[in-house]
């Protein structure tokens, strides 16, 4: 029986550990994460989901702060069309953030970003631009599209000197979305490097609609491989989405995948940015704590555990500090919602708002709890300690986890205190 180790990933002469860790923002996928990965010989991922509070976060700059007092006559208002981001501001917070993980890069690994088209921050096109042209000014090795079909995305990029040579790819989930892709950027004549196809057991937002229930990686994956081999394109695809043990992620790469992207495991690396009370409720976590649900304003389904503080939360949108996922006219879903509840509550007390949930928030104060299918199986992947708690790992442990197991054994970690009998 095969296992990860036996195949490599190739991009040209490069050869890598067949092991993607997806993108997590805000700052899951933490650039610590990424460089242990990168270290190990596979590609790790930082996002610049909300990167200003990231770059504050990580090198104590302001950004949210000035952000905040230049908008703040507008907080009570809730026509947010004014409040729009700096571009120069936002590039040199992305660039700090990818160039400080870049420089901190040791081994024969990759790093890329994940971008994600949804934080649509109130003038789509040009802060998205400015964020893929920054990460690719401040030396990131490739850039991952996600969360949106990303028709311009490459044209965005396409005047930049690193668009031929820098590694880009594209997150779908269906060969529809593929083929329109294809089709929208054939005029530049640039392939993606690589195509993640993100199943519906993943993670953060699903690219399915509340039927996703009925899809299967697998099946996705067939298909998309058969449509590039008729179509004679030879991109590497990358399965991703419940890929839980190192013979489940073989079995993809057997069956032609040429990677696997995986991330729930790495949730409960000590690596991992989510707080340690966090990683404590998804080794807490059984099946039935798991749903997907529609609070997302992006607009698409997302996966999370049930008792996330994010749910009825009833919070004053945080725009003028955050605003990313604020559409082209500075609208957002919770905004709706929120004000909606406002008007049956004048005073603004004790107002859940359980339709949409404020995203930028939640997700910055890891208060949305999003999680893949699988995290209920993560307390068997650990020690329980003798206070009741479970042991995180180490990203070095997981990833030789998957590289090196077989017959769907998953390696425990060397104990650190007395477990629990029983
Ligand atoms: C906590 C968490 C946050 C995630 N956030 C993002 C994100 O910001 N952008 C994205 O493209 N995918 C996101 N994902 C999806 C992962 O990158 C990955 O593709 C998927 O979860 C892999 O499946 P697995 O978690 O079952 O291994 C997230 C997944 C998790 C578990």
């Amino acid at each position: 029986m095969k296992r990860v180790d036996d195949f490599r990933l190739k991009f040209g002469r490069k050869e890598l550990v067949p092991i993607i860790i997806g993108g997590m923002g805000v700052d899951i996928s933490t650039a610590e994460l990424a460089l242990e990965v990168s270290r190990l010989g596979g590609i790790g991922h930082i996002s610049d989901a909300m990167v200003q509070d990231v770059s504050d976060r990580r090198f104590d700059t302001s950004f949210v702060k000035e952000k905040t007092k230049f908008y703040k006559h507008n907080i009570a208002n809730s026509d947010k069309s004014v409040v729009k981001f700096d571009l120069d501001r936002l590039a040199e917070a992305t660039k700090m953030h990818v160039g400080a993980t870049m420089e901190a890069k040791r081994g024969d690994g990759m790093i890329f970003i994940n971008c994600m088209e949804k934080l649509t921050m109130n003038s789509p096109r040009d802060t998205l631009q400015v964020r893929l042209n920054s990460a690719l000014d401040a030396g990131i090795d490739g850039i991952t599209l996600s969360a949106g079909l990303h028709l311009g995305s490459f044209g965005l990029m396409a005047d930049h000197p690193r668009f031929r040579d820098a590694k880009l790819g594209i997150i779908v989930s269906s060969v529809r979305a593929l083929q329109l892709f294809l089709r929208k950027t054939a005029r530049l004549q640039r392939l993606p490097d690589y195509v993640i196809v993100e199943g519906p057991l993943a993670g953060g937002h699903l690219g399915f609609g509340m039927d996703w229930e009925q899809y299967d990686l697998a099946t996705i994956v067939a298909e998309i491989a058969a449509f590039l081999k008729a179509e004679q394109l030879d991109i590497p695809l990358v399965a991703a989405g419940g890929i839980f043990t190192g013979s489940d992620a073989a079995a993809f790469l057997e069956n032609g995948a040429a990677a696997v992207q995986v991330a729930t495991r790495f949730t409960v690396s000590n690596e991992c940015g989510l707080p340690a009370k966090v990683k404590q409720e998804y080794f807490l976590a059984s099946e039935d704590d798991i749903e997907v649900n529609t609070i997302s304003p992006t607009g698409y389904p997302m996966r999370m555990l049930k008792s996330t503080p994010a749910i009825g939360a009833g919070i004053r949108p945080n725009c003028e500090a955050y605003g990313y996922l604020l559409d082209g006219n500075g609208n957002c879903a919770y905004i709706t919602a929120y004000n909606q509840q406002i008007v049956i509550h004048p005073d603004g007390k004790n107002i859940s708002v359980m339709d949409k949930t404020c995203l930028c928030t939640h997700m910055r104060n890891y208060n949305c709890w999003t999680c893949g299918s699988m995290t209920y199986r993560l307390k068997d992947t650990t020690r329980r300690l003798a206070d009741g708690t479970y042991q995180t790992l180490s990203a070095e442990h997981i990833f030789k986890d998957y590289q090196f197991s077989v017959d769907q054994q998953i390696m425990l970690p060397e104990l650190l205190a007395e477990p629990v009998p029983g």
